[in-house]
């Protein structure tokens, strides 16, 4: 067995007061989770009652203080949906994942709070050549009007005084199946169940995550003083249809569930994206080095770990 070291586990050494911003989603459901389980407070107000897209610097700045920090995980995540509005400046997808940011970083420069920006492997270009790809890169993000959106935001925070940290993650995928936003292991948990066939992309090198673990890693790095880019997946690099199948293996063979194996195919990348609706980038497996230098290994872990974890989490909530 692999040896670890876990630097830093805490996540944070004092109680400072944090503001989570989109805590309803697929990431932010599961880092409030993880902040209550803490035993520590957290703000985590509705889409309603803290609207990046609507609110004013002066309200937003009104909002946050007294908070030390804010993290934010609001966006418009459908990447074909982002692509309706593609060269809306005044639309939503600007207006919240851009302008919003922009707010909000403004208003956390005022207010000495450090802001935790969640960004998307999508501000890369995917190219095979740089894959698994680090934070030094350039980001050249394929032209979709989301991977747009996201990385005039990163631009944004970097050029700002203010303390901040761009958490890039992708492809999380988690177990609450109340949560709106859908991920790749749900929808073929759930297409398997229908008896519907799910295509899987078997050539496209990526690192998915475990929303619980993206949510310990994110709070690491709230806790950090290391203002930078951080690049938060597994240290696994595979493809949707392996990672897909190691899931459904675990939930068949250590919780006894019935998978139809004839109903998963694999598909290649050229071929999804000749029904998808926005460009997307193809190989953008991240390389986590620099979050495991800083906070030791075990946080983010090997994919197996995460995916025998989810399978029996499933199984739990199958049984209730
Ligand atoms: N999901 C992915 O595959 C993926 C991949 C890479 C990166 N990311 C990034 O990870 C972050 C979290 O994504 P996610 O998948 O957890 O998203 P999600 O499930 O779609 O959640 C987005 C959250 O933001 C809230 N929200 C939307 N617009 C808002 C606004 N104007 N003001 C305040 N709150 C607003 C939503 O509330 P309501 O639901 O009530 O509207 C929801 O709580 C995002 O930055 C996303 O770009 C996601």
């Amino acid at each position: 067995m692999q040896e670890r070291t876990i630097k830093e586990n805490k996540e944070f050494e004092s109680s400072p007061k944090l503001l989570v911003i989109g805590g309803s989603g697929l990431v932010g459901g599961a880092l409030v989770s993880r902040i209550s389980e803490n035993g520590q407070l957290v703000l985590a107000p509705t889409h309603q009652e803290f609207d990046i897209a609507e609110l004013s610097i002066g309200e937003i700045a009104k909002k946050i203080n007294g908070t030390d920090v804010v993290i934010n995980l609001a966006a418009q995540t459908e990447v074909d949906v982002c692509e309706k509005e593609k060269g809306d400046f005044g639309g939503m997808v600007w207006k919240t994942n851009v302008v919003g940011v922009e707010k909000l970083a403004k208003a956390c420069l005022a207010g000495d709070a450090t802001l935790v920006h969640i960004s998307s492997d999508y501000v890369l270009s995917g190219s095979e050549q740089l894959c698994p790809h680090k934070e030094t890169e350039k980001i050249d993000p394929i032209t979709s009007w989301y991977a747009k959106s996201k990385a005039e935001a990163e631009k944004i925070l970097l050029s700002s005084r203010v303390k901040a940290h761009i958490v890039r993650v992708q492809r999380p995928f988690g177990d609450d199946f109340n949560i709106k936003r859908r991920d790749f292991l749900r929808n073929v948990y759930e297409a398997n169940r229908l008896g519907k066939k799910f295509f899987a992309i078997a050539d496209q090198k990526l690192t998915p995550g475990y929303v619980k673990d993206y949510a310990k890693a994110i709070l690491a790095i709230a806790g950090s003083q290391h203002y930078g880019i951080w690049h938060v997946a597994t240290p696994t690099v595979t493809t949707i249809y392996d990672a897909v199948c190691l899931g459904l293996k675990y939930l068949e063979q250590n919780h006894h569930q019935i998978i139809d194996w004839n109903l998963i195919k694999a598909t290649t990348f050229d071929e999804f994206m000749s029904h998808a609706g926005a460009p997307r980038p193809k190989d953008t497996a991240f390389d986590v080095s620099k979050f495991e230098r800083h906070f030791g290994q075990g946080i983010l872990r090997p994919l197996p770990e995460m995916l025998a974890d989810w399978a029996a989490n499933i199984a739990l909530y199958e049984q209730i």
